[in-house]
């Protein structure tokens, strides 16, 4: 698709990989507007680049998104929903059956998978009606094979990679100008995974892997390590759960 000219709406767009898409975004001549639930991050973006439009809102909140879509209709609307927001729970609340997991589990479904949907909702008809649209949704590495450590927001994942799916091929049906891309990040360097260790991309890798992704129509943008699992997953799915669940991870389990 072409991205110059065009206006996106990136959610959790003050920090990590969605501050680095606003800025690799404006750099591709596409007009940015960034949501958040903080507005001192918010105010902290727009200092960094002041062509950004900041507008607070919670993706899990129904009163928000639709505050949202009603400021955002005033501006003059979008083209690209890049549904980025996420939140990953502390492994700390382990547990396979306690009130904190289910907490846990809840707040997972109710951002990266509810918050999608209710904004996919809101702005179908007005992404519809634009010549060229796209939606992005954020999945994981982790929706191909699930982590012990991180089990609800595994299943939160797939759950949103199913609907990609059946979404765009829904969309398809309808001859719709609307594109439905998933973006499957491996392990990314920002605040979420600040307290892993191991292999991470950066966040501008993962970003001029999207944007390469979105000018070539590839709906389904696998970065990094994620290409690799998704292949060994589909050929021996124990060993590709093995590479994500390595044994000292056990330990923690049975602590
Ligand atoms: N980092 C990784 O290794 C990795 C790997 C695979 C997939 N992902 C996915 O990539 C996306 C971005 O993650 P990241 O690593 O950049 O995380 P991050 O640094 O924690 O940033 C997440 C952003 O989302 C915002 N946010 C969280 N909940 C929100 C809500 N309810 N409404 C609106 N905004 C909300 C946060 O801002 P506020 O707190 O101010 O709202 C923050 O700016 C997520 O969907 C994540 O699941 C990340």
């Amino acid at each position: 698709m072409q991205l110059k000219g065009k206006t996106v709406l990136i959610t959790g767009g003050a920090s990590g990989i969605g501050l680095e898409a606003a800025k690799q975004f404006l750099a591709n001549g596409v007009s940015v507007i960034i949501t958040g639930r903080n507005q001192g991050k918010l105010d902290e973006a727009r200092k960094l680049y002041p062509a950004i439009t900041a507008i607070r809102s919670d993706v899990s909140a129904a009163g928000d998104a639709q505050k949202l879509f009603n400021q955002v209709q005033q501006l003059g609307g979008i083209d690209i929903l890049y549904n980025n927001a996420g939140v990953l729970t502390e492994p700390i609340n382990l547990g396979i059956a306690n009130d904190q997991h289910f907490e846990d589990a809840a707040y997972e479904m109710n951002v990266n998978y509810l918050g999608v949907i209710r904004l996919n909702n809101l702005f179908m008809d007005m992404l519809k009606s634009r010549k060229e649209s796209a939606i992005i949704n954020t999945t994981s590495i982790l929706s191909y094979v699930p982590s012990l450590l991180e089990a609800t927001y595994s299943a939160s994942k797939v759950a949103l990679r199913f609907y990609t799916e059946t979404l765009r091929k829904h969309l398809q049906i309808l001859n719709s100008n609307l594109k439905v891309f998933e973006l499957l990040p491996p392990v990314v360097a920002t605040e979420m995974t600040a307290e892993r260790n191991g292999k991470k991309i950066t966040t501008e890798g993962l970003v001029k892997a999207l944007i390469t992704g979105l000018k070539k129509d590839q709906f389904t943008i696998r970065v990094g390590d994620t290409k690799a699992l998704y292949i060994l997953n589909r050929l021996f799915p124990g060993i590709a759960f093995g590479l994500v669940n390595p044994k000292k991870s056990y330990r923690l389990l049975q602590s």
